[in-house]
Order: structure tokens, then sequence, then C-alpha cells
């Protein structure tokens, strides 16, 4: 692939500089059209501060009706409704997305055009090529740094939030118990017992919805320095006395010998546990293996694993992306795309920090593009038909080795 991005990037780039880059001045919002897929990458409220910044905003018809929001909200917002989708991608200059493009909507995108979504470059590299041929300036919403200034535009914790917290709903619906201590007249109910394993933002959000429905919680995560955020919310933080160093916020991968005094641990206090809660990931990665096949076959038979990494792979060696499966009385759950199902909160919040991405990026209304900043650096994928982001050209790389 590394031969032909060269050979086709070079040549597109000097033919796509040569398009007019005259000021970018609409906004464009289509339906979803990934299967399953609940939201929406504007709210009316958003629409409003696009409008404020004098942008014009198209908007497809029941684009945000999956989500709770209808067409006249986004009309009295100041929004234009636009019947069909290709009809949004010939008059935007600035399309906002959720889910990466499919094909069919990469072949409506033209050069010079903004397309701002979930691109997910290290999963899709070739989409990324393909946004670079087309001369598309591509900007990721899931490769923001995790820098203080960048945290209103921090979709992947925006979406993390959401997910824990479903997360622990699915737990506590599908557990024969109650998750609460309870003390009635037929006598005293014990709490369900929580694990929840990686304590980042979902994670986190998980301990705290558990804890609110009373459960006793245990989190574990690789990176000491969230154990006293794991004991504020009132969960007992499990000790490995091995440590990961941090790359820029997140975790790297484990060496093999940690992993397995790890997997000791957890499968210790998986047989413990009523729910076990997963959400260990590492960027761009299979997920890391935390509870073996072996583990299941001993835990209590009513138990439930929610798997929150099933779409890189899963934490737990049974979980299958996507469905709900029994295996020696346990139930595993690999739910794909939770915040699909709170899709009016989740689209609040995503179409918030797509707002929020897209006032630094155009302060007043007009686009910088000031590599000289962090923030544009991790976001800006492809522009005048180059691939721009690092990460993404080592990716690349990678896969021609
Ligand atoms: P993530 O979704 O990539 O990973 C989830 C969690 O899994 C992480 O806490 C990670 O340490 C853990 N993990 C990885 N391998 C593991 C293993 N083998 N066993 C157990 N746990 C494992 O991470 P997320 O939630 O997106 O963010 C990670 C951290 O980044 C946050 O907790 C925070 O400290 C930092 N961050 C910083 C922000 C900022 O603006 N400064 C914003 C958001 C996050």
């Amino acid at each position: 692939m590394g031969g032909r991005v060269a050979d086709v990037l070079d040549e597109r780039a000097a033919a796509v500089q040569q398009v007019s880059s005259g000021p970018l001045r609409t906004i464009g919002i289509p339906r979803e059209r990934a299967p399953r897929e609940r939201r929406v990458a504007a709210t009316p409220e958003t629409v409003k501060r696009f409008r404020r910044l004098g942008f014009q905003v198209l908007v497809e018809r029941e684009a945000g009706l999956a989500a709770g929001f209808t067409d006249d909200e986004y009309t009295e917002a100041g929004a234009e409704l636009v019947e069909t989708g290709p009809d949004i991608y010939r008059r935007a200059d600035i399309v906002l997305k959720v889910q990466r493009p499919l094909p069919e909507e990469v072949e409506l995108l033209r050069p010079g055009q903004v397309v701002i979504g979930f691109l997910q470059p290290l999963i899709a590299p070739e989409l990324v090529v393909a946004l670079a041929e087309r001369g598309v300036i591509a900007v990721s919403m899931d490769t923001i740094p995790r820098i203080t200034r960048a945290q209103p535009m921090d979709a992947l914790s925006s979406m993390s939030t959401v997910a824990g917290y479903k997360a622990v709903l699915l737990a506590a619906n599908e557990l024969p118990k109650f998750f609460p201590l309870m003390m009635t007249a037929a006598g005293t109910i014990r709490p369900a017992k929580v694990l929840v394993l990686g304590a980042g933002v979902a994670g986190l959000q998980a301990i705290a919805t558990a804890r609110r429905l009373g459960a006793l919680v245990e989190a574990f995560d690789t990176r000491p320095v969230v154990k006293e955020q794991v004991e504020s919310l009132g969960a007992k933080f499990l000790e490995l006395g091995v440590t990961t160093e941090e790359v820029g916020g997140y975790a790297k991968e484990l060496a093999e010998e940690h992993l397995r005094r790890e997997q000791e641990l957890i499968h210790n206090h998986c047989l413990e546990a009523d729910v076990v809660i997963t959400t260990a990931l590492v960027p761009g990665r299979r997920a890391p293996l935390l509870i073996r096949e072996e583990t299941v076959r001993q835990m209590r038979p009513r138990s439930v694993i929610v798997d929150l990494a099933a779409e890189m792979g899963g934490n737990c060696e049974l979980t299958v992306p996507g469905e709900t499966i029994v295996r020696y009385g346990v139930t595993i759950m690999g739910p794909l795309n939770l915040p699909s199902e709170m899709a009016y909160t989740a689209s609040q919040m995503y179409a918030r920090n797509v707002a929020a991405l897209l006032e630094h990026l155009a302060p007043k209304g007009e686009f910088a593009w000031n590599f000289e900043d962090e923030i544009t650096r991790g976001v800006v994928l492809t522009k005048d038909g180059q691939i721009l982001h690092g990460p993404t050209l080592e990716r690349l790389k990678e896969e021609v080795r």
C-alpha cells in the first residue's frame, strides 16, 4: 500500500492545490447511514452556535430524529432542511458526521471539502488514503490530543462516559440479583459485587454508576495514578505492584510477564464478582485479553460480564462482538456502539465536542489551519492531497512491512 500511497498522493497533491480555496461557509449534516447508528453530529443547540459564527447550516431531513431532535427544532435554530444526503454533500463546504463515511459517501466528497467525524485512522488507514486521494480535508474527532485545553472537544471521553454508564445498566438488567443492599421483611439481601477492569473514562463512569445503584465495587487499571480517583468514587482499587508507563495519557501495551500477573489477580477477583465490566483498551491495537475461558468456567454461573472492548477484539476470550452469549452459565455481553443506544445524550455531547473543535479551527468562522497548533496537527489527517497525520503514516508503513 505504501508505494501506492506515495505515488498517488504526490500526483494528486499537485492537482488538488489548483483547487480554489474560497471561504468555507456552509456546514452540512447528513443523516448517519451506518447500520444501527442513531446519533447525529449536530443538534439544534450547536446549529445556533454555527449560525452565530456566520455559517449557513444545512440539515438532511430527519437527520436527528432517531436521536430525538425534530426537523422543526433544527429549522427554529436557523438550519435549512435538505431532502437528501447527496444534496448535503453537493452543497456543503464542511460535512459533520458521527461515523466514518461509507464508500458511497466518500464518492460524494470533493477536493477542498472538510469532513469531520470519528474517522478512526489507525483502524481504517485505507479510508485516509481514499480521502487524501479525493483532496478532502479530513478532520478526525478521535485523534484529539488528551490535553487540558482540548477537553471540550474530547469526543472519545464523551462517548466513553455514555458507554460506561450504559454498560452498568445492561449488567443490572441481566443480573438476576439486586445491586443494592436491601433490608426487607423477607430478610437481608446482600449487595452485588461489581469488578471494573480498566479505570479510564468509561471505567470511572461505570464505577460511579454501579455505586449509585448500591453495588460493592472493585476496580483495576495498570495505571496506578487512577487509584485515588477510583477510591474517591467509593470503590476499592486492586493493586498489582507493576506500573504501565503512560504515553500522552494513553496506556502502553503491557509486557508479557506483567500481563500474566495481572491475569492472576483478575482471575481471583472475577471468581468473587457478580458483574465484571471490562473497558481496557490500548489505542489503535487489539484490546488486551484479561479474562480467559478458564476464569469464566470457574465464575459463578449467574454472573454477568459486559465487555466494552468488544469492538477491539474484547477483554474476555469468549466475547462475541455484538452478541450476548451464555457460557458455563455466565452471561457475556459484547455490545458494539453503546453510545448509539443513548443517542440523545450521546449526540448532545458529541455535537458540543464537534462545535468546540470547529470554533477552535475556525475561530471567527474562517478556517486558520495553523499547524503550529498541537490540536490542529492532531486532528487534520489529510489536506491538499497529502496525509499529514504522523501516526497514520506510521500505520500505513507498518502495513507495507
Ligand atoms: P482507553 O479507553 O484507551 O483505555 C481505558 C483504560 O484501560 C485506561 O485507563 C487504560 O489504562 C486501561 N488499560 C489498558 N490496558 C490495560 C490492562 N492490560 N489492564 C487494565 N487496564 C488497562 O483510555 P481513556 O479512558 O480514553 O483515557 C485514558 C486516560 O487518559 C484517562 O483516564 C486520563 O487519565 C487520560 N485522559 C486525559 C484527558 C486530558 O484532557 N488530560 C482527557 C481524557 C483522558
